[in-house]
């Protein structure tokens, strides 16, 4: 007479839980990797959406990839400010503690900017920011325009700042005054910078200050470090240079 399976033994249990786990494992990681491509293509494409919009063309219900299609990608060697090709953007450079406003540790070589084309001219440079606000990594892009110097833009598309405090750098009317700023005054040490309160009208030096935000000065202090790092000498800034010397 065959033996009946024992349900209730040790053994049995744990070859139909190990056996379970191991099936369920194996649909997760299946479902993880056949996902991956959607996933990747998704990233893309929010950051192509995140750019169009810093550079003002994202429009609702647009298609995110026919509008980019006025944008193109170059890949920038901030050692020398030049374009580079077929270079591995995986390389890595260490910031020196006593450059690096934006907290980051590192970044790499060669990152991918983006030129904003308008009936075949440039239009704008984008240029991608991150670095420590008060509690997170702030994620975002510059828009510059061609002379290197004035600002056209700047938005942030991911942080863990607190909302209502540090995440008043994502409402628009904050956003609004980063279209015609100056980054640089005379020399090649980047001014521009989130103060302490309102900007007062007609002070010396207004082209280059941003409101503060209220009871979020730390993460504006955040920002303006970041902004200092990326389009200094150890950033963007001899790559800006070239533009500013030919404007
Ligand atoms: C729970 C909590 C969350 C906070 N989140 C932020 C934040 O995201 N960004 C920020 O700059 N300050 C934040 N603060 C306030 C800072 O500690 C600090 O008081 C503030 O940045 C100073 O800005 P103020 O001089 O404009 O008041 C937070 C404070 C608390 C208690």
């Amino acid at each position: 007479m065959p033996k009946e399976f024992d349900r209730d033994s040790i053994s049995n249990t744990l070859i139909v839980a190990i056996g379970l786990s191991l099936v369920c494992s194996v649909i997760v990681s299946g479902a993880a990797i056949a996902l991956k491509p959607i996933q990747q293509s998704n990233e893309e494409l929010f950051r192509k959406q995140i750019i169009l919009e810093v550079a003002g063309l994202m429009e609702p219900g647009a298609d995110v990839r026919t509008l980019f299609e006025s944008i193109e990608e170059r890949v920038v060697d901030l050692e020398s400010g030049n374009y580079a090709e077929d270079v591995d953007t995986a390389e890595m450079v260490a910031i020196p503690d006593e450059l690096d406003l934006a907290g980051i540790g590192e970044r790499a070589r060669y990152i991918p900017v983006y030129h904003v084309m308008k009936n075949g001219e440039l239009d704008q440079l984008i240029l991608p920011v991150y670095g420590k606000g008060l509690w997170s990594t702030l994620y975002g892009y510059l828009s510059v325009a061609p002379d290197g110097n004035a600002t056209r833009g700047l938005q942030f598309y991911a942080h863990g700042e607190t909302p209502g405090l540090g995440d008043q750098m994502d409402k628009e009317d904050w956003r609004a005054q980063w279209d015609s700023k100056e980054l640089y005054g005379d020399g090649d040490q980047p001014q521009v910078r989130v103060i302490k309160g309102l900007v007062p009208d007609g002070i010396d030096g207004g082209e280059h200050m941003i409101d503060g935000m209220s009871g979020a000065t730390l993460t504006g202090n955040g920002i303006t470090g970041l902004l200092q790092y990326w389009t200094g000498a150890h950033g963007f800034g001899p790559y800006l240079n070239n533009f500013r010397e030919n404007s």
